[in-house]
C-alpha cells in the first residue's frame, strides 16, 4: 500500500510534531483536535517551528506555506475522512480515552486503514483488541519529532509481518530510523530509560548526592546530553510515574518501584517544567 493520506489524532506536542513531519514530506494531513482553538493552538506551533527551520535556512518561506498546505483541519475524530490509510493515535497516555477512540474509528475508517498509537506505555495487544489486531501497530516516535530519528515500531501480538514492513518503509520516508521492538510493558526505550531516572530520584531522596551532583556525573561521565533529572523536569514528572506504575504492574517486580519521592512531587503538582517545579525552578 501507498499511503498518502494519513491522520493524526491529538495535535499536542507529540501530535503536532508528527503532523509536522510528515506535511513535510508531501503528505496530506488530516490533524484532528477537539475544539478550533485547540487546532489553532497546534496548527500555531507548527507554523512556528517551521520558522525556525527556516532560519536555520533548512526550508524557505515558499516551502513553508506548502507544507502548512499539506494540513487539513479536523475538529472531532467523527469528521475524519473514511479514506485515510493510516491514523495515528497521540491523544494524552489513558488507556480508556485510547480504546473508545479506537472503537470509534474502527466503525468509521475503511478496513484496510492502518492504526497506529504514539503511546508510551500502554500495550498495544490491548489497544489492538478493539479493532483490527492485524492492521494494528505502535509508532513510538520521540520527543521533539521534527529533531529526534528514533521511531520505535511496536508489533503487538497479532500486528501482520504486511503491516509492519509498510509502516518500517514508511518510516524511513520521513528519514527517521525505525527500530523493531515487540509489545512488553515499556518497550524499550522507556523500559531502560524510566528506572535510569527513577534511581536517580532513590539516589536523590538517600542523600547519596545533590541533584547538581547526580546530573553531572551522568552529563560528565556518561556523555549523556542532559542529567536524569532534568531530563525527568522535561518529561513532565507524572509521565515518568505513570510509566513507571506501567513498568511494576506489567512485571509484578519490585524492581520497578516508583520511588516514593517521584510520587510525592506528583502529589505536590511538582510535575517540572510545565508546572515551573520539578527538581528545579523554570
Ligand atoms: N511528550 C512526550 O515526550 C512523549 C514522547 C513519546 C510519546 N508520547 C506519547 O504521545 C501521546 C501524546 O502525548 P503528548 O505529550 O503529545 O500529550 P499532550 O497532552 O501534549 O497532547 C494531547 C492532545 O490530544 C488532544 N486530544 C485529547 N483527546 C482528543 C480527542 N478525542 N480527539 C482529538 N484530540 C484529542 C488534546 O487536546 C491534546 O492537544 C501519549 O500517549 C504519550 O504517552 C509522549
Amino acid at each position: 500500500m501507498d499511503i498518502k493520506k494519513i491522520a493524526v489524532v491529538g495535535g499536542g506536542t507529540m501530535g503536532n510534531g508528527i503532523a509536522h513531519v510528515f506535511a513535510m514530506k508531501g503528505f496530506e494531513v488530516y490533524l484532528t483536535e477537539m475544539t478550533e482553538e485547540l487546532f489553532k493552538k497546534a496548527f500555531n506551533t507548527i507554523s512556528g517551528n517551521l520558522d525556525r527551520q527556516i532560519k536555520k535556512q533548512v526550508i524557505t518561506e515558499d516551502e513553508k506555506n506548502k507544507i502548512l498546505s499539506n494540513i487539513t483541519k479536523v475538529i472531532s475524530i467523527q469528521n475524519i475522512p473514511s479514506d485515510v490509510q493510516l491514523v495515528i493515535e497521540a491523544i494524552y497516555e489513558n488507556k480508556e480515552a485510547k480504546l473508545n477512540i479506537f472503537k470509534q474509528l474502527e466503525k468509521q475508517l475503511n478496513p484496510d486503514c492502518i492504526f497506529a498509537s504514539n503511546t508510551s506505555s500502554i500495550s498495544i495487544t490491548e489497544l489492538s483488541s478493539v479493532c483490527r489486531p492485524d492492521k494494528f501497530i505502535g509508532m513510538h516516535f520521540m520527543n521533539p519529532v521534527p529533531v529526534m530519528k528514533l521511531v520505535e515500531i511496536i508489533r503487538g501480538y497479532s500486528t501482520s509481518d504486511e503491516t509492519y514492513e509498510i509502516i518500517k518503509g514508511l518510516t524511513q520516508k520521513l528519514d527517521k530510523e525505525p527500530v523493531e521492538v515487540f509489545d512488553y510493558p515499556g518497550f524499550i526505550s522507556n523500559r531502560i530509560l524510566m528506572p535510569m531516572i527513577n534511581e536517580a530520584i532513590f539516589a536523590l531522596m538517600e542523600g547519596v548526592a545533590s541533584k547538581e551532583a547526580i546530573d553531572s556525573v551522568m552529563k560528565l561521565g556518561m556523555a549523556h546530553p542532559m542529567g536524569p533529572l532534568t531530563l525527568a523536569d522535561f518529561i513532565g514528572l507524572d509521565v515518568c510515574l505513570a510509566i513507571m506504575d506501567v513498568l511494576y504492574n506489567g512485571y509484578n517486580d519490585s524492581k520497578y518501584r516508583p520511588c516514593p519521592l517521584l510520587k510525592k512531587m506528583v502529589a505536590a503538582n511538582k510535575l517540572g517544567r510545565k508546572t515551573g517545579e520539578g527538581f528545579y525552578k523554570y
